[in-house]
């Protein structure tokens, strides 16, 4: 096969690594790519992969096997409907499939219509009804924006004046008809499911926790996320089944049934709360650094797999990946001043980014870097992921800490209690 991967970040390092990895694989190459993602596939220069018609047309004329979108931004652009429509194989939902993403309000909306457990939320689209709202509640709401707000369209009060503040803050100057979703605060632990989705299959590729803050013990500000971990030890084999019966089977059906047909990695974020597990999001798309420490335990051909959900072959979906035993932890170094203002043009040592005959136990996926003379150096905030594998979490986070200690960055900030709290479970 040849495949085409869109995408710059350790995501997409991880993707392409590990379908480069596959017996049935000749050629992956990305775009944009980084600078380390030389090392698994060839960069295909000057592709706005934002442009539907673009990719479309690049991807019939160097006749891809598969296209394999890794961000949510070209879900959003509709980059997977004008693949299909092409005819290329496409591993990623359609426009209308990716809401499920995209819009806060329809997932909700599709979560009720399933009957899939979620936070009670209300929808408004007008700042002083909204406002009303939140002054007759007794506890301060979670407050969602309704469009995709670069990370930063949920904000979680402690108090009522705090959750009106950012009613205001994100209705005010939104775009005419832009809604909100306040949502009841619901308490609890937090863990990541992921499947891969065809029509009404589902296979599930396993649970991860990441680490949104910028800093040890959770403080700091949000980020992308600073590190994740799997398998979670509170969250095995018989609650990911369970939340394959209760969340993903219900939803994808729910999907296939409105004309929305789902095909590509759908991941649902789950408090566990004392009546349940509830889901807070979906994403269209596997999560970053989550993919990095999933990907890593993916046994058979991955591109096989993939190629079944584009194609509607559920035996194929199901029959080409097992998930191998062990554990994988990730930690992402970070440039210095991020996630505000992250500097850049530093030179990164230690770092050599995984290639296709990289089988651990420490691999090394670029995010934010470029080529220099001497190497590379940093291009932005989260610049590489150093992951770790191992019979269990302690050995693969010894080896994370120990890779990533190799790695010299000027300035760099990491967390230093990625899957600690786990340890002597
Ligand atoms: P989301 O993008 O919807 O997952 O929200 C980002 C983060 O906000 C989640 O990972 C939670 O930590 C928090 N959050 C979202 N919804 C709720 C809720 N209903 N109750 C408590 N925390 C929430
Ligand atoms: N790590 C969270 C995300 O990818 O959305």
């Amino acid at each position: 096969m040849e495949i085409l991967v869109l995408g710059s970040g350790a995501r997409e390092h991880a993707l392409a690594w590990r379908l480069a990895r596959d017996e049935g694989v000749r050629r992956v190459r990305i775009a944009p790519g980084n600078g380390g993602t030389a090392a698994v596939a060839e960069s295909v220069a000057d592709l706005d992969v934002l442009n539907p018609a673009a990719v479309a047309r690049h991807a019939g004329r160097e006749r891809y096997d598969l296209v394999v979108i890794g961000p949510e931004a070209p879900l959003a652009a509709g980059v997977a409907d004008a693949l299909a429509t092409a005819g290329v194989p496409v591993f990623g939902p359609r426009r209308a499939a990716a809401r499920l993403e995209s819009s806060k309000v329809y997932a909700k909306e599709q979560l009720r219509r399933a009957n899939v457990p979620t936070a009670v939320a209300a929808t408004f689209d007008e700042p002083e009804a909204a406002v009303a709202w939140v002054r007759a509640q007794s506890r301060p709401p979670v407050v969602k924006a309704d469009w995709l707000a670069a990370g930063k369209g949920v904000v979680v009060p402690e108090t009522l004046e705090e959750a009106e503040g950012a009613v205001r803050a994100l209705l005010i100057g939104a775009v005419p008809g832009a809604r909100l979703l306040l949502e009841e605060r619901l308490e609890g632990r937090e863990v990541s499911v992921f499947a891969l989705v065809s029509d009404a299959a589902v296979l599930p590729l396993g649970a991860a926790c990441d680490y949104k803050r910028l800093g040890d013990g959770d403080t700091g500000p949000n980020t992308g996320g600073m590190g994740a971990y799997t398998p979670v030890p509170w969250f095995g084999p018989s609650e990911v089944e369970r939340t394959v019966a209760e969340v993903f089977e219900p939803i994808a059906w729910r999907m296939a049934r409105d004309g929305a047909p789902y095909r590509g990695i759908l991941y649902a974020g789950l408090m566990l709360t004392d009546d349940g597990p509830r889901v807070l999001e979906f994403n269209a798309r596997f999560g970053d650094p989550e993919a990095q420490v999933l990907l890593p335990m993916l046994d058979g051909e991955l591109s096989a797999a993939l190629l079944g959900v584009a194609t509607g072959d559920r035996g194929q979906m199901e029959g080409s990946l097992a998930l191998r035993g062990g554990a994988a932890v990730g930690v992402v170094l970070a440039s210095e001043g991020y996630p505000d203002a992250a500097a850049t043009d530093r030179s990164l040592l230690g770092a050599e980014p995984s290639g296709p005959a990289d089988a651990g136990p420490v691999l090394c996926f670029h995010a934010a870097t470029r080529v220099t003379p001497g190497g590379y150096a940093s291009s932005g905030g989260r610049v590489v992921t150093m992951v770790g594998l191992g019979r269990d979490l302690a050995e693969a986070r010894q080896r994370a800490y120990a890779g990533v200690a190799g790695a010299q960055l000027d300035g760099s900030q990491l967390r230093s209690d990625i899957a600690e709290r786990e340890l002597g479970e």
